[in-house]
């Protein structure tokens, strides 16, 4: 797998992020996906996807539990782009099952709750949506966590075996605002009021100045690897 690694990031050398997801979608004709979670950098990618017309899919993760803020962007970018982006749900009988047992918010009680709430509701419906792919895109970038700071452009997701890349893993906030900004490109209006990373309702909070990039998702949990699985390895 290395060696696939090695060839695609001397295809992408050197070049830049709109560069790099045509040869990519050239290369990897209709197996390359991209997951927008419809926050700021994720609606950098969707612009260079609708804008230069390329052939990648672009999907979301729907729980069920989203900020209204984020359906409107949602509705918004369809408006704007007149494109689809296909929506994934989670299974209902896993998600009947859990909120008939546990109740709606019984991620609040422990960690392992927490985790089989996001494992239903994104994980799940994450893995059949990348099923049959060979590039995943993301939003990632190196300064949203520790976790991410070390983190390659192109990885091997071993879980869900596929090939990651990060395009704008490098572009800080600045970067991400003002190229949202030059476009007029649709974004979460919760992003104006401290939202920086915005997950689902129940789970996400505004983060103060000086808080941690993080700080604001799950954050009555003490553990600092705030991650929901998506991207765990
Ligand atoms: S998470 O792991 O904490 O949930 P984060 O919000 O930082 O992820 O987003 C990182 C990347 O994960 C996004 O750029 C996007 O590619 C993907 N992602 C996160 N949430 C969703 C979602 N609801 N639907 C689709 N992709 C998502
Ligand atoms: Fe459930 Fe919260 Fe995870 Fe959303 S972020 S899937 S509501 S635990």
């Amino acid at each position: 797998m290395q060696n696939k690694i090695n060839k695609i990031q001397e295809l992408i050398k050197d070049r830049s992020p709109e560069e790099s997801l045509t040869l990519l979608a050239k290369e990897f004709s209709g197996k390359v996906v991209f997951s927008t979670s419809l926050g700021y950098e994720d609606q950098v990618i969707t612009h260079f996807i609708f804008s230069n017309n390329l052939p990648i899919e672009i999907f979301t993760l729907d729980t069920g539990r989203l900020f209204n803020e984020t359906y409107s962007v949602l509705t918004s970018t369809l408006e704007r782009y007149k494109k689809p982006i296909k929506v994934m749900y989670p299974q209902t009988n896993e998600l009947e099952k859990l909120v008939t047992t546990k109740g709606p918010n019984s991620f609040y009680e422990s960690l392992d709750n927490r985790k089989e709430c996001c494992y239903i509701r994104k994980v799940e419906p994450l893995k059949r949506a990348l099923k049959g792919n060979e590039i995943w895109i993301t939003g990632i970038r190196a300064d949203q966590s520790g976790n991410r700071q070390d983190m390659p452009a192109l990885e091997w997701d071993e879980s869900n075996q596929i090939i990651k890349f990060h395009p704008i893993l490098n572009w800080s906030l600045t970067e991400v605002k003002n190229y949202i900004k030059k476009n007029n490109i649709p974004y979460n209006t919760l992003h104006d009021k401290g939202f920086v990373s915005i997950g689902c309702a129940p789970c996400t909070r505004a983060i103060k100045d000086g808080e941690d990039f993080r700080a604001g998702r799950w954050w009555w949990e003490q553990n600092d690897k705030k991650e929901c699985g998506l991207h765990s390895k």
